[in-house]
């Protein structure tokens, strides 16, 4: 079987931890040493492509981390197959719409995993979710609970696994206040930490281990 490397990160309802997870995923990827390629799919970019067309510009650009490069889905649509084989994962972030074209992003990946926070609305919706990546024909990696609220949210949680059974991953994100200043510092959470000198035995590495897990259990499927 061809390796499972292209994954779409997807909920079409908004602040579900989409980017979040896209963020803190390419993280553990690249400190696995794997090649990773972010695909902003949530900007159409019209004014980069209207100044940089015609331009001999890479359609990939390197980041801050040696292993992660970003592009959007306009210019990954210039990527060469050549190219774009270089990279071990290649990770989608897709945009809170259920559009034509985010239609065709998830039938462009090989696995899409499901973002949802955990309320009584979100259990219809995760169905609809659910069952359209199903009907584009894509294999569905999961659905993972971003922002648990362990006092209040242990009750709901044993409904969503009772309903979605072995759809919901092991792996729960929990809610955490470091995310927002992590992201403000232009930092994944562990790299966040690090550099803020946080011990690995205070509680609020509870998040970095939590999307260690979900990093392992992602390569495990895509393995
Ligand atoms: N585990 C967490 N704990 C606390 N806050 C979080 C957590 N994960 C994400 N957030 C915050 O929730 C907000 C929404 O996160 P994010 O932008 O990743 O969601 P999204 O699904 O990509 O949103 P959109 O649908 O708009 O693209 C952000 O302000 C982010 O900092
Ligand atoms: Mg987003």
């Amino acid at each position: 079987m061809e390796k499972i490397r292209k994954i779409g990160i997807f909920n079409n309802k908004g602040g579900v931890a989409k980017t979040t997870s896209v963020i803190n995923l390419a993280y553990g990827l690249q400190k696995r040493e794997y090649k990773v390629l972010v695909v902003d799919c949530d900007t159409q970019e019209n004014c980069f492509t209207f100044f940089m067309a015609g331009k001999s510009a890479s359609p990939v650009l390197p980041t801050d981390y040696p292993h992660i490069f970003h592009t959007t889905w306009e210019r990954y649509l210039h990527v060469t197959e050549q190219e774009w084989e270089t990279f071990d994962y290649i990770l989608f972030d897709l945009p809170p719409t259920m559009s034509e074209e985010v239609r065709i992003i998830i039938r462009h990946c090989d696995v899409v995993y499901v973002p949802t926070i955990l309320g009584e609305f979100e259990i219809s919706g995760l169905r609809k979710v659910t069952d359209e990546i199903n009907k584009q024909g894509v294999k569905l990696g999961g659905v993972f609970v971003t922002m648990y609220h362990a006092e209040n949210d242990a009750e709901i949680i044993e409904e969503f696994r009772r309903i979605l059974q072995n759809r919901l991953m092991k792996s729960v994100i929990p809610y955490s206040k470091t995310v927002r200043e992590s992201q403000k510092a232009g930092l994944p959470i562990e790299a966040y930490f690090r550099e803020r000198g946080v011990p690995q035995t205070q509680t609020s590495w509870k998040i970095v281990n939590a999307y260690e897990s979900l990093t392992n259990e992602i390569m495990g499927v895509c393995s």
